[in-house]
Formats: C-alpha cells, structure tokens, sequence
C-alpha cells in the first residue's frame, strides 16, 4: 500500500482547539465583543436568505476607503479575500509576452496566478539586507516585457517593510516607466508607519487589501483592491461574485472596521511583545537565526539552516508531538524555502508559552549529531 503523505492542515483543522495556529499569519487578537454582538445579531435577522446589495454596503465601503486613505474617487472594490482580487487583476492585465518584477522569497500565490495567464515572473533574490527590494534593483531589472511591479509592503515571509522613501521612489518608477504597480499591503496595519504608493502614484498603483489579518477575519474570505477607475473597469470584467459577498463577512468586516480605532494600538503592542518572546525563545537554539527582526508584520523567517534540521521535519515535529503549527519555507522561497521557517505571532500569551517551550526542544529532537550540531 503506498504510504499516504502527511497533510498537515487537515491534522491541525481536527484539531484546531489544540493547536497554536501560528501558521498562516492570522490574527487572534482582536476582542471577540468587536464582531460577535453584530454577527448574531444579523443571525437573528435572517440577512441571509437574499442575496447582499451587488456592490457591497456601501457603509462598509466608506469605512474600508477611509481606513486606506485612497482618493474618494478610488473607492474599494470587495472581493472574496484580497486573493480573488490578485486572480482578477492578473488575470485582466497581464498575458503571454509579460512580465511580472517581484521577489523571493514571495508570497507565491500571486505569481502563480501570473504565470497562469502566460505571463513570466522575475524574481529578484532578496535573501539578504536589506531583504526586500529596492528602487535601484527595480530600476536595473526592468526590461521591455517588464508589465508589473509586485510590491508586498510588509512582506510576507520575511516582516521586512518599506520605508515612506523607498515607495514613493519605486511608485515614481512605476509612473515614469508606465508600469503598473501592484501593491499588497495585507499587513499594512501591524505597521505604525506604513506608506501606500498612492500616495505617489494614484494611477499607476492597485492596492490589494485584506481584513483577514488585521480585522482578524481570515475565514470570513474578505477583501478586495482599489485602483484608478480605468483600471477597475478592466478587472471588474473577471468579477465572478455578480451577485455580491457573503453577508455575514461583510457584517463581521463592518464591525470590525467601525471598532478599529479602539483595538488595533493594542493588537499591534501585543503582536509586537510577542515577537520578542519568539525571538528570544530562537536566539537560545544554537544555529538558529532571524533574518529580520523587529518584524514590521505580524510574522517572521526564522533561519534553522546552520542547525542542520530541515523546515519540513521541524513543522512536522513541532505540529504533532507539540501542537504548534508554523510553516515551512518552500512554499514562500524557491531559493531559500530549505533555510527557513515562517511564524506568526498576532496569538494569545499561550500560544506563544507554547511556542517557546517547544521550539528548542524541537531542534534539539531532531539536529543530527556531528560537526554542525558541535558548532
Ligand atoms: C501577501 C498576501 N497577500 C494576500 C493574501 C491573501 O489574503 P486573503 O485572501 O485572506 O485576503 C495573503 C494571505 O496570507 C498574503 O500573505
């Protein structure tokens, strides 16, 4: 019988009041009084045998583009999850003969969806400081098929950002070079000084945003993008969701948006206390780095290479005999993925015991003896 390979979601997900969800860069921290009350509450209503207004609650709209700070004429357009809007947007704008800039290591599922419309991703190496692009780097790699500019600002794995300077030169690259700049500022709000590239480039940027994260809301399946009115039309063509969102997420994102003002200094405090905690807890584990650190998102790469322990075996270990779940890199890093970890950490003071006790015993269970393990 051919062994069945170990699917390590479905294991957590039968197990999910077991585990430290530390996997997905998800939010556990929001106060559930936030969103519960008005959840029920459109229970109890029955909002859900009709379908929602096509376009979206319009209140919900005026909370989101005023949480971004997008021109009033750029108002947001909601999608299941900012991942539908990466599929509608690359789908719209990019084809066979483009290209895509970006990085690795990446979230990868945006250049999947490019390379699916036959469109070619670059990606620059960014392994290493200031572990993320730069103007200088954007601008030597730009070629002729060059379409696109992927900017994930904080970016997911590493946590590293883009200072206010940094993106304003790389939206005026986007705009002198006619390039469209993709924006995905998922993480935005674990950053007290983040900037958007519409602030310097309205035209020439799509911001794609999410309340998975910050509103800690990722089950829910909201988010959308904003773009200039142009752009919009061409994307809004590949729109499958002709008869709106679900409801019920757009209530839970509407809550949490009215709320915001009220929990989020503190959802970044403590998000911020606990990537000390985890750093700490790795600085003690010989062989064991963080390439960046503060982590400007709620997550971080954390380099196991010199321990000798591969990130498949460490999340494996880490999942079953700890019930702790992080993620290997491969999945984010074709050059890198077999150097690192990534951990979110936006968890109760538990989780993040947990993740403290376990992670030195982990490597110590599976480092291999020999010279590595000695140095
Ligand atoms: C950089 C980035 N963009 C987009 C997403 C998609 O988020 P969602 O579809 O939940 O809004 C994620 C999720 O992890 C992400 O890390």
């Amino acid at each position: 019988m051919p062994e069945v390979p170990f699917d390590a979601f479905r294991y957590a997900h039968e197990r999910y009041h077991e585990i430290a969800w530390m996997c997905q860069n998800t939010n556990h921290l929001v106060p559930r009084e936030a969103i519960e009350p008005a959840l029920i509450e459109a229970v109890k209503d029955r909002r859900y045998p009709m379908y929602p207004l096509a376009s979206g609650d319009p209140e919900l709209i005026e909370l989101l583009r005023h949480g971004l700070g997008t021109p009033t004429e750029f108002p947001p357009f909601l999608t299941g999850g900012g991942t539908e809007a990466l599929y509608m947007l690359t789908r719209a704008l990019l084809g066979p003969g483009d290209e895509m800039l970006a990085s690795d290591p990446s979230y990868f599922i945006i250049h999947r969806f490019a390379e699916l419309t036959g469109a070619k991703v670059r990606n620059l190496p960014i392994y290493r400081p200031p572990y993320r692009l730069t103007s200088e780097r954007i601008q030597e790699a730009i070629g002729p098929k060059t379409k696109m500019i992927l900017l994930i600002d904080p970016l997911n794995p590493l946590g590293s950002g883009y200072p206010r300077e940094e993106v304003r030169a790389i939206a005026e690259i986007a705009h002198d070079r006619h390039l469209i700049l993709l924006n995905d500022v998922t993480y935005r709000d674990f950053s007290e000084h983040h900037a958007l590239a519409t602030e310097f480039a309205p035209h020439d940027t799509i911001v794609v945003w999410s309340v998975s994260k910050n509103c800690g809301l990722a089950g829910m399946r909201i988010g959308g993008f904003v773009a200039n009115p142009e752009l919009e039309k061409q994307i809004v063509r590949f729109n499958t969701n002709d008869l709106g969102l679900n409801v019920l997420a757009q209530v839970a994102a509407k809550a949490a948006m009215k709320s915001r003002p009220q929990w989020i200094a503190q959802v970044r405090r403590q998000t911020r206390a606990n990537g000390e905690r985890v750093r700490d807890a790795v600085l003690q584990v010989p062989g064991a780095t963080l390439p960046v650190f503060p982590s400007l998102a709620n997550m971080f790469a954390i380099d196991i290479h010199e321990t000798g322990v591969s990130p498949e075996r460490l999340q494996k270990e880490l999942l079953v005999r700890h019930g702790v779940f992080v993620r290997a890199g491969n999945y984010l890093s074709h050059e890198f993925g077999a150097r690192f970890v990534r951990v979110s950490f936006s968890n109760p003071t538990s989780d993040i015991d947990r993740f403290v006790e376990a992670f030195p015993r982990a490597v110590t269970a599976l480092r291999p003896a020999g010279p590595r393990a000695a140095g």
